[in-house]
């Protein structure tokens, strides 16, 4: 902690905070977190509620606008949606360009951010303008992006089978649109059940249980307060850059094993652990910090993640329609053995949001490199609800954090060592 201007321009305390475990750089009132108690509420409304009853996109206004919609705000929500979900042509070709074994996490990085391009309205030279900050070109821009994120997800899955996109259609639901356009190939991935199989006709039907699971997960995945990706997005905003831009760095973020990658992390080491005796000398490897246990801990949850509560039970939910999978024996006997290990119980290490969702995940055919594409589409409510608060917050300067200067310098042994 060092003072560093006492004048009459005094800045006050520069703290040195590494992963700014005690700075709060914006306030904000899209979502609350308790992590002491494991609460988490959207707009004040507990995250169980919501899962119960309401759908995503309900769930993607109210954090959006501060208040659940209305009948006829929840209809022109969805229409304006469905109205933005289908996709320029060059960014399909962009998607479709990309070598066929690439991460699709990075395929859709590339893909949000050609989005800025294609649309004007996203032209920092207009800021100022009507054509670029008027609440209506906002709102048109969140409906966008609601609407594209489906539509080019699963063009990033097709490619991945070698497979053209598939049009949205206007006549469905928010996530029963999105199993649509996967045209039944997932259910034809999956590893666990031979229940489903491919259609490859347009009459294909999502099964409606399954659609529902994915909606609930999609409400549970929607926001999460200053997580690193959303913090992206209010970083790379702050700068004036357009919203596409802006979220294309968050959805880098989230690209990675320690935020959104951890639920493909959970079941490579589900699949790696293999058996429940393995459990113990898998523990004892972690203990012994060769790895880390993934899906197990959080920065601001010190208690049970209720979102992983809720996703254990949904994990039963799929079981009951495709068949249970032997990984789940897995990772119910490993939440047990680390909730009763004192490395775990001393460092408030429990399951996270990840733990469960990718078993889930995998019972419907997904494949593990996809999940974190799961996981992106839903919080796009989020990264867009911090950007329209941070452009409306008097408060909002460029983020641009300080440092604590390091002097290098040399000694006659040649080596070097620092002054901090
Ligand atoms: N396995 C083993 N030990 C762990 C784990 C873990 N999953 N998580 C934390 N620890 C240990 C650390 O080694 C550290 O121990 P020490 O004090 O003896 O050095 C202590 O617990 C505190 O951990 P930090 O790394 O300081 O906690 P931080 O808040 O910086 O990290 C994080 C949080 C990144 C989520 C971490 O718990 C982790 O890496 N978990 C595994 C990856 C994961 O599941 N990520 C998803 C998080 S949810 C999300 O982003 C959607």
């Amino acid at each position: 902690l060092k003072k560093i201007s006492t004048g009459k321009n005094d800045k006050g305390l520069k703290l040195y905070d590494p992963g700014y475990l005690n700075t709060a750089p914006v306030r904000s009132a899209i979502s609350y977190i308790d992590g002491d108690e494991g609460i988490l509420r959207y707009r004040g409304y507990p995250i169980e509620e919501l899962a119960e009853k309401s759908t995503f996109t309900e769930v993607s206004y109210l954090i959006m606008y501060g208040s659940l919609p209305s009948e006829s705000q929840l209809a022109e929500w969805e229409f304006a949606i469905s109205q933005h979900s289908a996709v320029p042509q060059g960014i399909l070709d962009i998607i479709q360009s990309m070598p066929h074994d690439a991460h699709p996490m990075g395929v859709l990085v590339n893909a949000m951010s050609a989005l800025s391009v294609f649309h004007p309205d996203a032209n920092p030279a207009l800021r100022g303008l009507d054509i670029y900050d008027s609440k209506q070109i906002r709102d048109k821009q969140i409906t966008r992006v609601i609407g594209k994120i489906t539509t080019i997800a699963a063009a990033v899955y097709l490619r991945m089978a070698g497979r053209p996109p598939v049009l949205p259609s206007n006549h469905l639901s928010y996530t029963e649109n999105f199993l649509y356009m996967l045209d039944s190939l997932v259910l034809t991935f999956n590893p666990i059940s031979t229940v489903h199989t491919f259609s490859g006709n347009r009459s294909y039907k999502p099964n409606p249980r399954l659609t529902r699971v994915l909606d609930i997960i999609f409400i549970l995945h929607a926001e999460h307060e200053m997580n690193c990706s959303t913090s992206a997005v209010r970083h790379l905003a702050s700068s004036g850059v357009d919203v596409y831009t802006a979220i294309a760095g968050a959805v880098g973020a989230l690209y990675g094993p320690l935020h959104g990658g951890a639920n493909e992390a959970v079941l490579k080491m589900l699949s790696e652990i293999g058996t429940v005796q393995n459990i113990p000398e898998f523990i004892e490897g972690v203990k012994a910090r060769k790895r880390k246990l993934s899906g197990f801990g959080h920065r601001v949850y010190k208690n049970y993640d209720p979102r992983a509560k809720v996703l254990r039970k949904l994990a039963e939910e799929v079981f009951s329609i495709v068949g249970r999978d032997p990984l789940i024996e897995v990772a119910v006997a490993l939440e047990k053995v680390a909730l009763s290990d004192e490395y775990f119980i001393k460092r408030k290490l429990y399951p996270n949001v990840d733990f469960y969702s990718g078993l889930i995940y995998r019972a419907m055919g997904f494949p593990p490199e996809y999940f974190t594409v799961l996981f992106a589409i839903p919080r796009m409510a989020g990264y867009l609800a911090h950007w329209r608060e941070s452009l409306d917050d008097p408060d909002t300067k460029i983020l641009r954090p300080q440092q604590l200067y390091l002097l290098y310098i040399t000694c006659f042994t040649g080596k070097w060592f620092t002054l901090g």
